[in-house]
């Protein structure tokens, strides 16, 4: 990724998915996982480098470190630093990553710039920084609602005390016998139901908090369908769709209610949804409405970039090296539980 003034051209980009492999386990085996990445990553890096025509730091000779001296940095390769996810994650699937980036941070004398997972999500819509802004973070691991009155200065304000919105969507799309990621599964199936064919709770809606709550909406949804298919299993199946569509927008209108409370609260000058879940259209659309009918301005993250991608580490990298975060290869470390407001206040 380059940048020169204020633009941000990608010179290459790629992603090695492990749907298919995680279809067959129903699921992310972290160590299935971490093997997986470790057999992708050097193909892929190896790709990468050459659209990007940047020059390995290894003698294609030798095959070894082609300059070992302390100012092996002349070898230059064309950029300043190395951007990577040090977490929250999978340990095993982190340390990949963070392997690597030390490693040819090593190898070139480069800094690494390391980047929080859900920063990421932030900048892959933020584009421009108007603040204050507003993010709402949704993926399979997390349901942030962050504030920030600056560039990397962020406030949790509400979070998930249980199951992440995406991590719902995948554990009802299984009792739904969808198959794996569930949540696009799951929408793709509420589009033939009825959304207000049962009335779901909307756990801590009208809580003054700005947190989420998603397993007890997960725990209705096996109830009713326990219920049906008890009374009529053919019914079940047929009303599965229903299930979706009403499951959904439960899911849909907790999220959007919170962001509207903190809407109010902070008033900001934009508006930010990014994460896997943000591929939702029932989310997008509704949230678009909410927030433009109240003169807001909601930006969401393109549709290329809603789901894990190294383009919005980038992205956020790029913001982070800017105000001066880099660290040296002996300082990164993954971090399996690392917080936003953490990040980048070490070393
Ligand atoms: O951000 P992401 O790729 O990975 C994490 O950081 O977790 O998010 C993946 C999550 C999965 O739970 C997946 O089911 C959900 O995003 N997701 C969706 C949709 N597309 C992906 N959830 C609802 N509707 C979708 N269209
Ligand atoms: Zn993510």
């Amino acid at each position: 990724m380059q940048k020169s003034g204020g633009e941000i051209k990608v010179l290459s980009q790629a992603l090695a998915s492990q749907i298919d492999i995680h279809k067959e386990t129903g699921g992310v085996v972290p160590e299935v996982a971490a093997r997986e990445h470790t057999k992708v990553f050097r193909p892929l890096l190896q790709k990468v480098l050459q659209e990007a025509k940047i020059n390995p730091p290894v003698s294609p000779l030798t095959g070894g470190l082609s300059d070992t001296s302390p100012d092996r940095g002349r070898l230059g390769g064309g950029f300043d630093a190395i951007a990577v996810t040090i977490g929250p994650g999978l340990i095993p699937a982190l340390t990949v990553g963070v392997t690597a980036a030390r490693t040819l941070a090593y190898a070139w004398n480069k800094p690494i710039i390391p980047v929080h997972h859900i920063e990421g999500h932030i900048y892959s819509a933020l584009g421009e920084g108007s603040f204050p802004a507003l993010a709402l973070i949704v993926s399979g691991g997390h349901t942030m609602l962050i504030e920030m009155q600056d560039h990397l200065q962020y406030k949790v304000l509400g979070e998930t005390r249980d199951d992440a919105a995406g991590e719902a969507f995948d554990k009802v799309a299984r009792l739904l016998d969808l198959s794996y990621p569930g949540g696009p599964a799951l929408s793709k199936l509420a589009e033939q139901g009825d959304a207000t064919a049962f009335d779901f709770p909307r756990p801590m809606m009208h809580s003054k908090d700005l947190d989420f709550s998603f397993s007890g909406l997960k725990t209705a949804v096996l109830y009713k369908l326990k219920e049906s298919e008890a009374a009529s299993p053919r019914e079940a199946l047929e009303r599965s769709g229903d299930i979706a569509a009403s499951f959904q927008q439960a899911v849909v209108d907790c999220l959007i209610q919170k962001t509207l409370q903190a809407y109010e609260k902070i008033q900001p000058k934009v508006i930010l949804l990014a994460g896997g879940v943000a591929a939702n259209s029932l989310l997008r659309a509704e949230l678009k409405k909410s927030i433009e009918s109240r003169g807001g301005e909601l930006r969401i993250a393109p549709l290329a970039l809603c789901g894990d991608n190294a383009v919005m580490i980038g992205q956020a990298g790029l913001v982070a090296f800017d105000a001066g975060r880099k660290i040296s290869w002996k300082e990164v470390d993954a971090q399996a539980r690392i917080s936003i407001t953490e990040v980048g206040h070490w070393g």
